[in-house]
């Protein structure tokens, strides 16, 4: 069965811009309960540890000098099937691709610089989890 939490990251474009608080209530309109959540500045080293499936790609420098570039909301985001449904949700990497009301599409500047990040399948939605977050935020068992 599909997983019920994925990783969502508000990326430092949209940070910086003012989008953050309709990002997430876009994200809780389309029935994701926010678990965990902190705004960070990843260091260049985290960014490319993120990023490491990437690290042949032309864009990877690019990529990680504009994720470090400021603030960025790592979240965990719960709901049935979490995983597939927000990748509809946030729409198409290139927002000139992404379909009218999604996230991208309405928020996102370019395709790198494209407002959210979404776990793409359960087993690296587990990885990213645990890569912002410990077990008890991410069950809510803390306190
Ligand atoms: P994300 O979903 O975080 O996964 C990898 C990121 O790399 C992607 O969103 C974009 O920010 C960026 N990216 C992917 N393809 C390109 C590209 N062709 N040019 C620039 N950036 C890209």
């Amino acid at each position: 069965m599909a997983g019920t939490q994925t990783l969502g990251i508000i990326k430092p474009d949209a940070v910086a811009s003012g989008k953050a608080g309709r990002i997430v209530a876009h994200l809780e309109g389309a029935g994701y309960t926010v678990r965990a959540m902190r705004m960070s500045r990843l260091s260049l080293r985290e960014a490319q540890a993120f990023y490491a499936v990437h690290r042949e790609r032309p864009f990877y420098d690019s990529l990680c000098a504009f994720m470090t570039s400021g603030p960025c909301i790592p979240m965990v985001l719960e709901r049935a099937d979490a995983v597939r449904q927000l990748r509809e949700v946030i729409g198409a990497t290139d927002p000139a691709e992404a379909a009218a009301g999604t996230v991208r599409q309405l928020y996102a500047e370019s395709k790198e610089r494209n407002a959210i990040h979404a776990s793409d399948s359960d087993d690296n939605a587990v990885r990213e989890i645990g890569f912002f977050f410990s077990e008890a935020e991410r069950t809510g068992l803390w306190g």
